[in-house]
């Protein structure tokens, strides 16, 4: 695989390989010194045209446990012209000798226009409303894993994934529809009608306005966080009004059943969607992401930068 741009890109059979593939890479995690020499000599570039915490470190975490060069160019948005200068950035950043870029940008469909202007391997980090393609094999990841499943294309069938809150701005819910209905779980949204994208009918999913009435229901409740950055108009009356409707309080974590898991991608607003402490879960999976996130990068820029030929081998 040259590039990763998009779950569909990547098809199931991908989603699979990636997902053994983070198998051995929690292994290395493991160890004491949680560090191969896979990726030796290959330089990884960091570019984020949007802000970022978790994203940006797990990649350059995953990048220097394979032992590759990292460097990070950093541009806030507002500081940034789209065209000419995007690519004139980037060629003369590949210049350098660069192997991959790891790209962040509030336009969609950015990572195809790059791999227009560069030999190097683009990895989407997120762009626009459109795609998040390593959050959803995280994501994927922690669920197969939690649930002691195996890499394969039904590992996720037989569950009931409840997406919640602000879907219509959100490219991890796009993502992670397509990864989760693709390893064969069944996904229901679950969101007001203005937070809905407007095509959903045509999406392989269950949609329901009412959290109170799926709730109990779920094997893994999925809460996203209400992207008022990305809005233009208000979608919701006010946040209290959102709250109350579909954050998750006490009493809905008492419909809960038992063994449901709870996920968010962070960052999480605390008093919007997320009115209890989740520690207070049992099955809380929040921090279990975040570190399966380096387990999955490391996948991921493994299978563009390593060469299948080389095969897990190296980080056994
Ligand atoms: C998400 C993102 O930036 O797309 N965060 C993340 O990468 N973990 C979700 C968000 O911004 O709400």
């Amino acid at each position: 695989m040259k590039h990763l741009r998009s779950i569909p890109e990547l098809g199931v059979d991908g989603i699979v390989r990636i997902l053994g593939l983070a198998t051995h890479m929690a292994e290395v995690n493991r160890r004491p010194v949680p560090k191969v020499p896979a990726l030796n000599g290959r330089t990884v570039v960091s570019l984020f045209f949007e802000d970022s915490t978790r994203t940006r470190i797990s990649f350059e975490t995953a990048a220097k446990r394979l032992s590759a060069d990292t460097m990070t160019f950093s541009v806030s948005t507002s500081s940034v012209n789209k065209g000419e200068s995007l690519k004139d950035t980037i060629e003369t950043v590949s210049a350098m000798g660069v192997t991959a870029f790891v790209v962040r940008h509030k336009t969609s469909g950015i990572p195809w226009q790059l791999s227009d202007w560069t030999d190097a391997s683009i990895i989407n980090a997120g762009d626009g409303w459109h795609q998040h393609p390593t959050q959803a094999l995280l994501d994927s990841f922690t669920i197969m894993s939690t649930l002691e499943r195996t890499p394969s294309v039904d590992c996720l069938s037989g569950l009931t994934i409840g997406i919640v809150g602000d879907i219509r701005h959100s490219r991890v819910a796009r993502s992670d529809i397509q990864a989760f209905t693709a390893l064969g779980a069944k996904v229901v949204l679950v969101a007001p009608r203005t937070l809905l994208p407007p095509a959903v009918e045509g999406w392989p999913v269950e949609v329901s306005s009412s959290l109170d009435d799926v709730i109990s229901e779920l094997d893994v409740l999925y809460m996203l966080r209400m992207q008022r950055e990305r809005m233009n108009e208000a979608l919701v009356p006010n946040l209290g009004e959102y709250s109350a409707r579909y954050g998750l309080d006490d009493r809905r974590a008492k419909m809960l059943s038992h063994d449901a898991l709870l996920m968010h991608p962070g960052p999480m607003n605390r008093g919007v969607e997320m009115l209890i402490d989740p520690a207070s879960l049992p099955n809380n999976l929040i921090m279990q992401q975040v570190a399966n996130g380096v387990s999955v990068r490391m996948a991921v820029l493994f299978d563009v930068l390593g060469g299948s030929e080389t095969g897990a081998g190296v980080v056994s």
